[in-house]
């Protein structure tokens, strides 16, 4: 059996009997006014962080959520556009498009706006999506492209890109981890599936969008997410795993390389209005100026004593540079 076939079981159970502890998301389950999230939805919640982040979602972008799960994601994402087809559903599992087809029939009843019509799921792989070229304003995925190993981890970021239209941003939540793990964990098709041993490290996450042609990045949150220590699992050291957010925006890749960021910002304090460094950034004095980590680069190389470079915070929600 191949661990995307494991997988495919894994969710299958998961679809049939609700597993609440599946995924270990510190994220509350967020309802706003008119929106309510049915039970099943939230005890079917199998994401590590959220996706539905409401900047991404004015004049009505056509969306498209692959791995649906219980259906909680599409349901908030429609809540943004109210049209039908609005939200294009993908999954592989049968039964969990059969379970979501369900919990949207219960939010139906629960939310006077909703209509189930507003989700148009279809059967389908990340792998091959069933989405045309450039039709997509949103994508999204969460906890699922953790499980792929690398050549299937790029070609289903490749599907992405493909399916988005031009300026077009895949949001995305998976667990990452710093820590090396050892091939009998990496392996493990289960603990793969389920989102446990398939994280990589944030540089190596972030390189697998830029190579397929993102040339905007956005790491918008980053959270503790589990342990695996070595009573319950088959490692000699206790290893730290964390979620995080991101987008990868369909821009064209800049020149001198993608703009990536994560969370920096630069504070010009010296003795003028501002500071130019004639290559598109204006630094007001005393005024943070969010920027991406070339930038931050190219400003720590100009050596000035009137420029404060902050670290990465991984909490990026918009504005600044590029
Ligand atoms: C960890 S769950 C996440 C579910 C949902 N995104 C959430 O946050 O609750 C992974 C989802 O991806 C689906 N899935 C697994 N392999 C897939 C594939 N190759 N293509 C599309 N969906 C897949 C599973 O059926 C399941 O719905």
């Amino acid at each position: 059996m191949s661990y995307l076939e494991t997988t495919h079981d894994v969710y299958k159970e998961a679809a049939l009997t609700p597993d609440v502890g599946l995924c270990c998301t510190t994220n509350p389950i967020w309802e706003l006014p008119g929106l309510k999230i049915p039970k099943i939805m939230q005890e079917m919640n199998y994401g590590c962080g959220s996706t539905v982040h409401a900047r991404d979602l004015t004049n009505n972008p056509k969306m498209l959520y692959v791995g649906v799960g219980g259906g909680m994601e599409l349901l908030q994402f429609s809540y943004f556009n109210r049209q039908k087809g609005g939200v294009i559903g993908v999954d592989v599992v049968d039964e969990m498009l059969e379970a979501s087809r369900k919990n949207f029939k219960i939010a139906e009843e629960q939310n006077e706006w909703f209509k189930s019509d507003f989700v148009e799921l279809k059967k389908g792989d990340a792998l091959h999506l069933p989405v045309e070229d450039n039709s997509i304003d949103v994508a999204a995925q969460n906890c699922l492209f953790n499980i792929f190993k690398a050549d299937d981890l790029k070609k289903a970021i490749k599907e992405m890109h493909r399916v988005l239209k031009p300026h077009g941003r895949l949001v995305m939540s998976d667990p990452t981890c710093e820590q090396p793990m050892n091939d009998e964990l990496r392996n493990d098709e289960r603990l793969r599936a389920l989102c446990l041993s398939g994280s990589l490290p944030i540089v190596e996450y972030v390189k697998a969008l830029t190579d397929a042609g993102f040339g905007t990045i956005e790491i918008r949150a980053r959270k503790p997410y589990r342990i695996l220590d070595p009573k319950h699992y088959n490692t000699d050291e206790l290893i730290y795993i964390e979620s995080i957010e991101v987008a990868a925006i369909k821009d064209p890749m800049p020149e001198d390389g993608p703009c990536i960021f994560t969370g920096k910002a630069a504070i010009y304090f010296g003795d003028d209005d501002y500071v130019d460094d004639k290559n598109g950034h204006i630094l007001l004095k005393n005024q943070p100026l969010a920027i991406c980590d070339k930038t931050a680069g190219a400003l720590a190389s100009l050596n000035r004593d009137d420029i404060f470079i902050s670290e990465s915070t991984y909490h990026y929600d918009g504005g600044g540079c590029c």
